[in-house]
């Protein structure tokens, strides 16, 4: 037998034990094997995506349609349909959480990103789009081999509301307009096709909505919980994520969450979903279930008295697809009893099919034609999107404490005791939402090249209980090396989904490792914290031997590089923390369960993130250090601004304190005015910084105390000045939301401020 006959014959055998289809990508429409499809309106590229999804709901039998449902569908062969798997996840890069996508010898593993919170931290929004973009690309290119879907349930953009949310860490932190230009940012870069603005490259997700943020604390669950929000921090807070994401990053999903708001759960809410996603957003594509919340919603929650009940309400408030095969399995009945009507199930999965249309998954084999049909496996983890994963942890590392500009090292011939639970991480670098990461850079990977590490882990693991905790170790280590870099935090055993924490003090014995060795180190110490969140650390800024601290996020697959490189000056650290550092008393006196953003004086609440906590944080939102010194000059703006009213406005006279927004849209939309100030480099070193402006609204209408208004990040060589100008719209940039829930343009004192700078300017009629 010839070789060649041999392999064929190997090929063939394979093939029978194996799927042989399963390097092929999966689509509709094969009109090369099956050319009588040609004849479907919804095989036909050039109509459009509404119109082929319509016609193609039209040619299912009513049992087909619903198996359309639920995200695992069925094959539809007489229509030339394949089984498709709607959950796919790349939070942070391609996972293969949901079954979507996968990884194979074919592909073993794609580029992991940072954790969202720390890519977050760079405050630099075209790295956001450039990431989302790097992950449709590798997704492109795993869907052409079979690997990956086309629908991604990604990103998470709920506020980071309370320190100890297990989730935290999927999110790009607790402020709404940072979470917006996340979300607008990093959907363009999934979605966006370059040669047809109405197609789609993959189709991004933005969940979880509504005022979703408690996954398990103290035995409430997210299934469970009941979420009381007012009108006021609905507006201001938890909605604008998604109403940017919706309208200005034009995502092709939302995804309603298990919780309730206010007594109803939110995928059974008509106000929320075809009220405002569909009604008031426009949303241009599906809203479907979280995993699998109309289950919950009959079987946890028991808010229907029947299954179909709960079917039935979901799809007719404006849900579209099922996570999970509640829906499916109970909806034949649901319409047997009259509660749903085959036209509900008709809107539904048109919603979908026409997603579907716009990621070309009705127009045949996307390897044959179209943007993407060169892709394959040699595109994924390509050197160039690994560098970006390392340059995202780069630019996201937090330097919160430098005290005798300890950092960054001189690199040369220097002993260091690299002691933690977190000193050779790795599958801790990528956090939940992961796929398999191209190769991992760990902290003792990182930081061996530029010194002579003296390597002891000092826990077992995070959780650092009693027995595990192997001080002596830690200590001979620490006390002769020349300086002592801990590597402690928390990892999904302590923080995750369905996993919050109860306390910000370090899990188990860490605090206890950090001290006894910082006691001893002949050196200074280095505290670094790979976390999802904060710690209380006051007592370790307190000591001091401890003269350097960093957290480091969830710093994806580079990310010992990236600490590295920024512990020995490669990179000058310009990330911002994302969040506001509470003391632990705040974790002791506030049940997460309280959702209310604003301070209560009177019963001591004291309110939630920068904009409204009354206490002393450890570190403010936005706080971050460099080796460098930036400072700020010459504010340039106007000092008042008059809107202009017409005689018939009820507040022509100057009688009001603020201006509905409704009734002053038109003319504060003109009012446009610019904000401009310099950045100089002083310091002896080159870096970036992000310009954070601030406006400190008048008290009015229980405003927030400050809102973060724009940013802006710039790059500086020593001594470098730059001029950094920011356009503000008066409606949008300096309106509040009164105590209905409504946007109003407050009338008075508006302090503008950049760090120390500040400007007063006043707005009247
Ligand atoms: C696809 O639709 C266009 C526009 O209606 C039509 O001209 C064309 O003939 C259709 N193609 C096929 C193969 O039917
Ligand atoms: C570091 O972690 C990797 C991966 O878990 C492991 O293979 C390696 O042996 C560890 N190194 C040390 C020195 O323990
Ligand atoms: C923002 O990120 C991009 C992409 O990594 C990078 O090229 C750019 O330098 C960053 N901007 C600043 C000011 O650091």
């Amino acid at each position: 037998m010839s070789p060649l006959l041999l392999f064929l014959l190997l090929l063939l055998l394979l093939c029978f034990s194996h799927d042989c289809d399963a390097q092929a990508p999966v689509f509709a429409c094969d009109v090369v094997a099956d050319s009588s499809l040609v004849a479907f309106p919804f095989c036909n590229a050039t109509l459009h995506p509404l119109s082929r999804a319509q016609d193609l709901v039209s040619r299912l039998t009513l049992q087909e349609k619903i198996t359309f449902l639920g995200h695992r569908t069925v094959q539809v062969p007489h229509l030339g349909i394949p089984a498709y798997n709607w959950w796919s996840e790349a939070l942070h890069g391609v996972s293969f959480v949901g079954g979507g996508s996968r990884f194979s010898e074919l592909v073993p593993g794609a580029t992991s990103f940072p954790q969202v919170l720390l890519t977050a931290a760079s405050f630099n929004v075209s790295l956001f789009e450039l990431i989302g973009e790097v992950v449709s690309t590798e997704a492109r290119a795993m869907h052409n081999v079979g690997h990956a879907g086309l629908t991604f349930w990604s990103p998470n953009i709920n506020i980071f509301r309370d320190p100890r949310w297990g989730r935290g860490q999927e999110t790009p932190g607790e402020d709404p307009i940072l979470t917006s230009k996340y979300a607008v940012a990093f959907v363009a870069g999934l979605q966006r096709n370059r040669r047809d603005p109405h197609k789609l490259k993959v189709a991004a997700c933005c969940k979880h909505y509504t005022a979703y943020d408690v996954d398990n604390w103290k035995g409430v669950t997210r299934f469970s919980f009941n979420a009381i929000v007012t009108d006021q921090d609905m507006a201001d807070t938890f909605q604008p994520p998604f109403k940017y994401c919706v309208t200005k990053g034009a995502a092709a999903c939302a995804m309603c969450s298990y919780n309730k708001v206010n007594g109803k759960p939110t995928c059974a809410d008509p106000d929320l979903l075809s009220g405002v996603i569909r009604g008031q957003w426009n949303l241009n594509g599906y809203i479907v279930s979280d995993c699998d919340s109309v289950d919950v919603m009959y079987n946890t929650q028991h808010y229907t008295a029947t299954p179909e009940d709960a079917v039935a309400i979901s799809l007719k408030s404006g849900l579209d697809l099922n996570c999970g095969s509640f829906v499916a399995k109970h909806a034949q009945n649901a319409i047997a009893e009259g509660k749903l009507r085959e036209t509900d199930v008709d809107k539904a999965i048109t919603n979908g099919f026409t997603v579907l249309m716009r990621l070309g998954f009705f127009d045949g084999d996307p390897r044959n034609a179209g943007p993407y049909a060169g892709l394959g496996p040699n595109d994924v983890c390509t050197p160039q999107n690994k560098q970006l994963a390392l340059e995202a942890a780069r630019q996201g590392i937090v330097l919160l404490k430098n005290q005798d500009n300890v950092l960054p090292l001189k690199p040369g011939s220097i002993s260091m005791a690299l002691i933690g639970p977190h000193a050779n991480a790795t599958s801790a670098m990528l956090g939940n939402y992961n796929g398999i990461p191209c190769s991992y850079v760990s902290p003792l990977d990182g930081l061996s090249g530029h010194a002579e590490t003296i390597y002891v882990p000092g826990c077992a693991d995070v959780k650092c209980e009693g027995t595990s905790l192997d001080l002596e170790a830690a200590k001979a280590a620490a006390v002769q090396a020349d300086v002592t870099v801990l590597v402690v935090g928390t990892d999904l055993s302590v923080e995750a989904e369905g996993l919050d924490r109860e306390t910000l003090l370090f899990p188990g014995l860490q605090g206890q490792l950090i001290d006894e060795v910082a006691a001893v180190s002949k050196g200074p110490v280095i505290l670094v914290m790979m976390s999802g969140g904060p710690f209380d650390i006051s007592a370790q800024l307190a000591n001091p031997k401890i003269k350097g601290i960093l957290w480091i996020g969830i710093p994806g697959q580079s990310g010992g590089q990236a600490l590295a490189d920024v512990i020995f000056g490669r990179y000058n650290p310009s990330g911002k923390s994302p969040f506001t550092w509470y003391h632990e008393s705040f974790v002791q006196n506030v049940p997460m369960t309280d959702m209310r953003m604003r301070p209560d004086p009177a019963t001591g609440y004291p309110g939630r993130t920068f904009r409204f906590y009354t206490g002393k944080p450890l570190f403010k939102f936005g706080h971050g250090l460099s080796y460098t010194k930036f400072t700020h000059l010459q504010v340039q703006a106007p000092q008042t601004l008059s809107l202009a009213l017409g005689e018939e406005h009820p507040c022509y006279s100057g009688n009001c304190k603020s201006i509905s927004l409704a009734s002053a849209t038109k003319r504060c939309a003109e009012m446009s005015f610019d904000v401009r100030l310099q950045v100089h480099n002083s310091g002896g070193m080159a870096g970036s910084h992000t310009v954070l402006l601030f406006n400190k609204p008048p008290r009015l209408h229980n405003a927030p105390k400050e809102q973060l208004v724009a940013f802006e990040k710039v790059f500086l060589e020593p001594g470098q000045r730059s001029s950094v100008a920011f356009s503000l719209d008066v409606c949008k940039d300096l309106s509040v939301a009164d105590e209905n829930g409504n946007w109003r343009v407050p009338l008075g004192s508006h302090v503008l401020s950049v760090g120390d700078l500040k400007h007063t300017f006043t707005l009247t009629v």
